[in-house]
């Protein structure tokens, strides 16, 4: 059975904490849903760890439905929730309908992410209204990047705390069915979460939060160079794979890769007798 959004309220209400991570492809997402993670974002962050754009802002609608597709492929149980890429759903409520539209019918997600706080609350009333679920997403929003003046911590005065906390009430309001903290203070994320009846799920927003979220090329190390300050490598990935294709290489070179033992035989019947008198017979044409 899918996990719910009534799941993941009922697992807020009985203090279980949500674990969710990013997955952009069908192996990921098969190994993740098969360990047991109930909750997938096709992040927009693909643009960055998968596409190598700088932030997320290039990141369009068809592409991120070719990953939502693959990953809807491969998960049979968690809620695939899918990003709306900038500016998919802040131009109109309209356009906000037809861009999670197409994620949830043509993608193969359960619900969209939108960025923002009470501004966005109407589009997010909207797409409610139309049996869309909506995660909203708060503190550093990456598509802002610009405005904010680069990916720091959030909700460092009294004003931005405020913000903070108000623009969570406007989402739950609106009737998002979570929100993802990023890079705010930790006592201000646990307030937030005492104050929404809705699931937290925070990166980089301390402890206190319902669940986290960790893009899984950060939880894997994947890429080279220091990880954000909030993650944590659980694997040097990366690393292996380098190690593994450096021997690849040297093998190939080597002539020790392939073995018998990744080769095919002559089929039954056939001599390497034949084989030679064939060769042969193709020189004399
Ligand atoms: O795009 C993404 O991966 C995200 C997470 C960082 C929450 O929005």
């Amino acid at each position: 059975m899918r996990v719910t959004i009534a799941n993941l309220k009922a697992m807020k209400q009985r203090g279980e904490r949500i674990a969710m991570l990013t997955a952009y492809d069908y192996a990921t997402a098969r190994l993740l849903d098969e360990a047991g993670i109930p909750l997938l974002l096709v992040g927009d962050s693909l643009g960055m760890v998968v596409l190598g754009y700088e932030t997320t802002i290039p990141v369009t609608l068809e592409e991120m439905l070719h990953h939502v597709k693959a990953v809807a492929r491969g998960a049979r149980r968690a809620l695939i929730v899918a990003d709306l890429p900038f500016l998919t759903y802040q131009v109109s409520e309209e356009a906000a309908l037809r861009s999670a539209g197409r994620m949830l019918q043509e993608g193969g997600a359960q619900a969209v992410k939108v960025e923002g706080g009470a501004a966005i609350a109407p589009t997010v009333a909207r797409l409610t209204a139309a049996g869309i679920p909506v995660m909203g997403h708060l503190g550093l929003t990456p598509q802002s990047v610009h405005q904010l003046g680069g990916f720091k911590v959030q909700a460092k005065t009294r004003d931005a705390i405020a913000r903070v906390i108000a623009d969570a009430r406007a989402f739950e309001a609106a009737g998002a069915f979570a929100l993802v903290l990023e890079c705010i203070p930790a006592p201000v994320a646990k307030v937030v979460t005492e104050t929404v009846s809705i699931p937290t799920i925070g990166i980089g927003a301390g402890p206190d939060c319902d669940g986290q979220v960790q893009v899984i090329h950060d939880l894997l190390h994947l890429l080279p160079g220091p990880l954000p300050r909030h993650a944590k490598a659980y694997l040097r990935l990366g690393e292996l794979i380098r190690q593994a294709v450096e021997q690849y290489a040297a093998e190939v070179a080597s002539g020790a890769f392939p073995t018998e033992q990744e080769s095919f035989r002559l089929p039954k019947g056939i001599t390497a007798e034949e084989l030679a008198e064939l060769a042969g017979a193709g020189e004399d044409e």
